[in-house]
């Protein structure tokens, strides 16, 4: 694309969004006494207005290791804390998305799968039955999960669910789960305060279940009417969040020990530079409090949401080539090793004054 091409896209981009982030504070005040699912509805509102422009053709797979880098204790990592992600995507979208997260973060995962109502061989993807179309999203969650428990309980020990146009670093990944036992009943992502009493992950940065709790879920949840509904529904995020509640799954502290964020419900740049006169008003629903500017994001962030291929690319590049010559990063130790059950303390932070009824995990407990 030239250069005028692209600034006018991401014009463009910048209007559609600007307008859609006002239509859905506009949609957000008016109808929140009506719908308590309106948090999900905007932001699928606006998810919907991000236009995929990029051409698969136009990126070419060109390798581009670096063989000196000491990445041993990443390595390390990979064998210890295993992941499997898996991508919710849709036909039209296997080409237009899905296969860049194949080419770029994907790759990472130690299993990726990709589920779909059809087959690709490319991709491949795992064709699920159920029909397309939002309203099945809550069922293709519940299939998805239930074909990873019967294929891959033993593959895995953590078993992360993300959208086609998530972007996220498995490595952070792994170092946030490294202290976590597996058979702990919990699962983490971007918390939200609101319709569930222990909070719920949001969607779009993708949310990420222990072993234990895929079981639960499995086993327990889906098979209850009573613990997790059996209805037809796009809310995929809020049900199981409910779900998990009911399962005495606990919504664990996704924040680094520094209490930064490290799960996302947008590009970096809306968490770097917001912009509150646009209304980014999904942080008034963040359970903990969010600083903005650099405090915003740890440094070992995990994974941001409305992320298109053009920006894929770009942000692999960024965090796995890009460096800034004579500087080496200290690694910070390992933490040790929780037992079944065990969490660490809450992150030390001031109290926020829009967040003064958020919960830690130790008021939690009680
Ligand atoms: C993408 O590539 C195909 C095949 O080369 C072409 O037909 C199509 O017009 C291209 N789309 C865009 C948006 O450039
Ligand atoms: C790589 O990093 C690890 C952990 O910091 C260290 O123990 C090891 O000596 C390093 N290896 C090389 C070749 O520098
Ligand atoms: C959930 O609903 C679907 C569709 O109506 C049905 O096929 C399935 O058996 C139900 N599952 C449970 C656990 O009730
Ligand atoms: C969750 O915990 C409560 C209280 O300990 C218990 O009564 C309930 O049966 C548990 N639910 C499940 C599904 O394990
Ligand atoms: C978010 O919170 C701020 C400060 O408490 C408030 O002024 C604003 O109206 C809230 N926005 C929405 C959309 O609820």
């Amino acid at each position: 694309m030239d250069q005028a091409g692209y600034s006018k896209t991401q014009l463009h981009i910048t209007l559609l969004s600007g307008f859609f982030i006002g239509f859905c504070v506009a949609q957000f005040m008016s109808y929140i006494i009506i719908s308590e699912h309106i948090l999900s509805v905007s932001l699928q509102l606006k998810h919907e207005t991000n236009p995929v422009t990029l051409n698969c053709s136009t990126i070419p797979e060109i390798r581009h290791d670096h063989p000196y880098d000491n990445s041993t204790v990443a390595d390390q990592l990979k064998k210890e804390v295993r992941i499997l992600c898996w991508v919710m995507t849709n036909p039209e979208n296997h080409k237009k998305k899905a296969r860049h997260i194949k080419r770029t973060w994907g790759k990472r995962c130690n299993i990726l799968l990709f589920m779909s109502s059809e087959y690709d061989d490319e991709l491949p993807t795992v064709k699920l039955d159920v029909e397309e179309g939002r309203v099945n999203l809550w069922r293709k969650v519940k299939e998805a999960f239930k074909y990873v428990y019967k294929h891959h309980y033993n593959d895995a020990d953590w078993f992360y669910k993300t959208d086609d146009d998530t972007y996220a670093i498995i490595e952070n990944l792994r170092y946030m789960l490294y202290p976590y036992h597996p058979m702990t009943p919990v699962h983490f992502g971007f918390k939200y305060k609101a319709y569930v009493k222990q909070g719920f992950m949001a969607g779009g940065p993708g949310y990420v279940l222990s072993k234990e709790a895929l079981r639960r879920f499995v086993v327990e949840g889906i098979p209850s009417n009573k613990i997790c509904i059996n209805d037809t529904n796009e809310f995929e995020d809020f049900e199981i969040g409910a779900c998990m509640e009911n399962l005495n799954v606990t919504a664990g502290d996704s924040r680094d020990w520094n209490g930064r964020g490290r799960m996302f419900v947008s590009v970096p740049q809306d968490h770097l530079v917001p912009d509150r006169n646009t209304g980014f008003w999904y942080w008034n629903f963040s359970f903990y409090k969010n600083d903005e500017g650099l405090d915003c994001c740890s440094d070992n962030a995990i994974s941001f949401h409305y992320v298109i291929p053009e920006l894929m690319y770009t942000m692999d590049y960024l965090i796995y080539h890009l460096k800034p010559y004579g500087i080496v990063r200290e690694l910070h130790r390992l933490p040790a090793k929780l037992k079944v059950g065990e969490f660490l303390p809450p992150p030390i932070e001031e109290i926020a004054n829009s967040n003064e009824d958020s919960m830690d995990d130790d008021d939690r407990k009680h």
